[in-house]
């Protein structure tokens, strides 16, 4: 779960990889570190903290002499995040230093070994075992290439890497496993990195490298091999086309708000050429040739989890096919009955989640269909689904999830509806209302975006001081609450609880006095009138209610926030921004790091 960038060209290396790193910071913020070959010797710099850190550190050094080098931003898997657990590591003997995203899983193993034969070590780092264990392999082997090689088939886990060594100045290393790494061919420079937005100013020609695939690049060249046989592999380039300026802020103060704001935008990317209005049908080619499912798991996590949920009861409703949703952490140690029968659908923004991946990977072995629902083109969710409909939401940076979920619902909404035309079971005057109605939404959010957050930012000053918030949502606005409170705890830190509204009296609502306010979601469908009976409970306990709610609905709160009603499934895309921006707000107002919230990343890429 950390960034990693090599870079070999003519540019002062230093200063670009900085810069890649800042593009890469989303994945890890614990420590940050760079290393070089400069004058035949190998430097590395480090620093505990945020990147700035590590600038601070560079400030007033030359480090434009050198044109090639690695670099790293690091979220803590083994080892306190301090300089000494900072990434690059050294082998002992001083020529070799490793950037490492993942973890080793039997790094203890071999470090005992390593020890025995007199190796001492500063870190507690899986990866500073790795540097030594791939020394041990150049003693063993002569090369630097079969010396990873050699190395990798000692070591399980999961890594993504890049190495530097003055024996090969100018040369740049990289190898993957089960963790994300992209390789970008520019003109007279290359690169590797976890993500294309690291080197996207340089180059948009890249190579996604697979499973225990290794690297070998300098300024001019580049060769990619199978790690094990060390046999050369061919791989195609792929061209990239958005641009870096959707991997900025675009004038925005927080890659989050941007991309609230980008929702709109997103809903009619997602839509393009998969709506027929004329025919009244949906598009999806990637699932051209394959039959609806007979029974259908949706595995994810997180905000992509809640995603699911909402579309499970769309699935189940339109196109009759029974569906559960699964969080992927708990589904992949189960003793699950799965079989040809059952098809299983990954959802997941970055596509890398190791819980998401596994999920899939336990269930193909069961026998099952695997399709994946996915934002990142080229992600390992995407190569290992047997189809993979992408959201196509473009690079989401911040680490709380907003535009993808927007995407996920977009998709699942479509896939309910390509489902229910082929199985039949969904009448055509709904298909129409459908399509008609998911057509005209984007200009439906715009349009009311800037009201929404008004709305937010007066609520946030008025509530920014509770410790504790109470979500509540039932039917298809229970996955809605869930998300809401998801996104207050994770970026201003208030404790937030998500329940469906009925369940609340079976407990929580021992929780409400006045100083645990709830924010209920109480929209105008055939659930309301229980909702609103649930809200009288907490009002009777003398809790203070905020609730998203239609123009017109018999519904007296505190704080009634009050959004224009659309058809039907589709309330759920302006419901949501308002949570995104009521949380942002929150969190804003408190002063907190909204794109960078502690203890986080981006794509969780460990267990
Ligand atoms: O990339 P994925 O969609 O698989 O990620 C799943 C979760 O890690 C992610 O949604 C996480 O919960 C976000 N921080 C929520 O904002």
């Amino acid at each position: 779960m950390c960034g990693i960038i090599g870079y070999a060209g003519h540019r002062p290396a230093v200063p670009l990889l900085i810069e890649g790193l800042r593009r890469l910071e989303y994945r890890g913020y614990d420590s940050a570190g760079v290393a070089y070959v400069e004058a035949g010797a190998l430097r590395l710099l480090r620093a505990e903290g945020k990147l700035g850190e590590l600038e601070k550190k560079i400030n007033g050094r030359d480090v434009t002499m050198a044109t090639s080098g690695i670099g790293h931003t690091r979220w803590a898997t083994h080892g306190v995040p301090v300089e000494r657990n900072a990434h690059p590591h050294k082998d002992n003997s001083g020529r070799l230093a490793l950037i490492h995203n993942g973890i080793i899983e039997n790094y203890q193993e071999r470090k005992n070994e390593l020890l025995a034969q007199g190796y001492t070590f500063s870190s507690e780092t899986d990866t500073e075992v790795l540097v030594n264990l791939i020394a041990e392999g150049l003693k063993e082997t002569g090369s630097i290439l079969r010396a990873m090689s050699w190395a990798f088939a000692r070591v399980e886990g999961a890594y993504a890497v890049a190495l530097v060594s003055p024996d090969e100045p100018g040369v740049v290393y990289a190898a993957r496993k089960s963790s994300p790494l992209v390789f970008g061919q520019g003109l007279g420079e290359n690169f590797v990195a976890s993500d294309i937005p690291a080197f996207l100013p340089y180059t948009r020609e890249v190579a996604f490298l697979e499973d225990g695939e290794l690297v070998r690049m300098d300024a001019n060249s580049w060769q990619v091999f199978d790690a094990a046989t060390l046999e050369p592999v061919d791989k195609p380039l792929h061209h990239i086309t958005w641009d870096v300026q959707s991997a900025q802020k675009g004038g925005y103060k927080h890659f989050m708000l941007k991309e609230i704001f980008e929702q709109p935008r997103v809903v009619a990317d997602c839509l393009a050429g998969r709506v027929d209005l004329r025919a009244g049908r949906v598009r999806l080619p990637e699932l051209d040739g394959l039959e609806p499912p007979r029974r259908l798991t949706i595995v994810a996590c997180g905000t992509s989890y809640h995603a699911g949920l909402w579309g499970a009861s769309l699935i189940e409703s339109w196109a009759r096919i029974p569906v559960r949703v699964e969080i992927a952490s708990e589904f992949r140690y189960r003793d699950l009955l799965l079989d040809g029968d059952d098809v299983v659908l990954a959802v997941s923004q970055s596509g890398e989640t190791a819980d998401t991946l596994a999920g899939m990977r336990r269930a193909r072995e069961l026998g099952a269909r695997v399709l994946g629902l996915c934002n990142v083109v080229g992600s390992t969710v995407s190569r290992e689904a047997e189809r993979v409909v992408y959201t196509q939401a473009g690079p989401e940076i911040s680490v709380a999830s907003t535009k993808a979920m927007c995407s996920q619902l977009t998709v699942l909404y479509l896939l309910a509806l390509h489902w229910g035309a082929a199985k039949g079971t969904l009448p055509a005057e709904v298909a129409a209302r459908a399509l008609t109605g998911v057509h005209g939404l984007p200009q439906v959010i715009e349009a009311e975006l800037p009201r929404m957050r008004e709305r937010a930012c007066e609520l946030a000053r008025k509530y920014a001081s509770v410790r504790s918030f109470m979500y509540l949502g039932r039917g298809q606005s229970f996955p809605l609450a869930l998300e809401g409170a998801l996104k207050l705890k994770e970026i201003s830190y208030i404790h937030a609880e998500g329940y469906a509204s009925g369940e609340m009296k079976h407990g929580p609502i021992a929780l409400i006095e006045p100083d645990f306010p709830t924010f209920a979601l109480a929209l105008r469908d055939p659930l309301f009138p229980k909702v609103k009976s649930n809200l009288e409970e907490v009002q009777a306990r003398d809790g203070r209610i905020v609730a998203l709610t239609h123009p017109g609905l018999d519904l007296t709160v505190d704080d009634p926030w009050i959004i224009p009603e659309v058809w039907g499934p589709l309330n759920a895309f302006l419901a949501l921004p308002c949570l995104q921006l009521f949380a942002y707000e929150m969190a804003d107002y408190l002063g907190k790091d909204v794109d960078q919230p502690r203890n986080l990343a981006k794509s969780v890429t460990v267990e």
